[in-house]
């Protein structure tokens, strides 16, 4: 049997994956058992931000593994404070907790809101349709979006969806018991929706009127993504609980729970825990990627190639009658086609050797490493108009 016939046989088949096995990365790009060359502009769906091996990232690997594989939590660890300490300050926010992925971390987020809410009886949560937070029972009752939850229910109650940019039935559906609202500011799989700037920023007046909390997901949006170290500085405002994941740990599995003191308050010891959360190895490798990426000219350069990205596909493909719209920030992109054919031009993307997702059935998405060049953008956009 080949890997492929293995997995099929022996893995849970909840993927429906490309009929291809990786075995070696550069870069931008990809290379299969034959040595075929793949230019990745999925990026391991937004973990990959810096690429596949990335000098510093591999160093930093290669030093952890020398160092410190793992202690628990029971004791204190270097690069995990230190890691705390930069993701405290690049968010603006007051304490941090590490945890193993995205889901994991808006677990914590849904957790430390409960907690603070209940303070006044508060324990329900308004989130978007079409929102997605992950996988585990909390992550999954926030999400917008039933195809996930088909044969889940019961999931956990009072939470209330409205739809995006929609501020009437936002503040209709705040009740007296309204803990927190979470949010992403780019719908990642629910179709790369673009948040409004008024939305968002009434949103954060009326939750901060009325003590309700705003938790933003920046697990696809953040690190980077969309041209600020975190999407919400777009807005202008300040979440009171922001999570992370996906392109934190360079390829590694890891999460983090941002949260403000008055959040962090109610979380006292034995509130919440981890056994593999901020472990030497992972937070040491998290540290260096969060050095690479928050840096101005990093980040400008992501917003630079984003817009290139964008005007171009609007050059090539904006005119065609299959496309009907072009979104996005930054090295988030989003190609909403006017039929549900999203998947199938993926596949004949992917026969052309360029990886790239989707996002619901009508859109297709972009989150190329953020290291990409302008040349293999024009690669992308010429092979696109071809399909299309
Ligand atoms: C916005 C958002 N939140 C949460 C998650 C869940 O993260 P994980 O798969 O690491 O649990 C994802 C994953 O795609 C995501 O895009």
């Amino acid at each position: 049997m080949n890997i492929i016939e293995i997995d099929q046989k022996y893995h849970l088949q909840v993927y429906k994956r490309f009929p291809v096995v990786f075995v070696k990365g550069e870069s931008v790009f990809l290379y299969d058992e034959n040595g075929n060359e793949y230019l990745d502009f999925l990026a391991g769906i937004g973990v990959n931000a810096l690429g596949q091996r990335y000098p510093e990232v591999v160093r930093a690997i290669k030093e952890g593994a020398d160092e410190l594989l793992h202690i628990s939590n029971l004791y204190y660890t270097p690069s995990q404070a230190l890691l705390a300490k930069e993701l405290v300050e690049a968010t603006g926010l007051a304490r941090v907790f590490f945890v193993n992925s995205g889901s994991e971390a808006n677990e914590l987020a849904l957790k430390a809101a409960r907690r603070y809410g209940m303070q006044k009886g508060r324990f329900e949560f308004i989130a978007l349709k079409n929102a997605f937070h992950g996988r585990t029972m909390g992550a999954l009752s926030v999400t917008g979006r039933e195809k996930y939850k088909r044969g889940y229910k019961p999931l956990i109650n009072g939470i209330t969806f409205v739809p995006p940019n929609d501020i009437q039935a936002f503040k209709d559906a705040i009740t007296s018991e309204t803990a927190a609202v979470i949010m992403e500011t780019i719908q990642g799989e629910g179709g790369m929706t673009v948040m409004k700037e008024e939305f968002v920023k009434e949103v954060r007046e009326i939750t901060q009127e009325k003590d309700i909390l705003l938790i933003v997901d920046e697990i696809q949006t953040g690190m980077g993504r969309t041209g600020r170290i975190f999407s919400y500085f777009h807005y202008g405002i300040e979440p009171d609980i922001v999570t992370v994941a996906k392109a934190l740990g360079g390829g590694l599995p890891i999460g983090a729970t941002v949260m403000s003191e008055k959040v962090a308050g109610v979380m006292d010891f034995g509130a919440h825990g981890s056994t593999f959360g901020g472990n030497p190895l992972i937070t040491k490798v998290a540290l260096k990627v969060l050095q690479v990426i928050n840096e101005p000219q990093f980040l400008e350069s992501v917003e630079e190639k984003g817009e290139y990205f964008r005007t171009r596909l609007e050059e090539a493909v904006g005119g065609f009658d299959i496309v009907n719209e072009i979104r996005g920030k930054g090295l988030m992109v989003g190609v909403e086609l006017k039929e549900t054919v999203a998947r199938d031009v993926a596949d004949e993307m992917f026969k052309k050797r360029i990886l790239i997702g989707v996002s619901g059935d009508y859109t297709l998405r972009f989150l190329p490493p953020l290291i990409v060049e302008k040349e293999h953008i024009d690669m992308v956009v010429e092979t696109l108009k071809k399909v299309l």
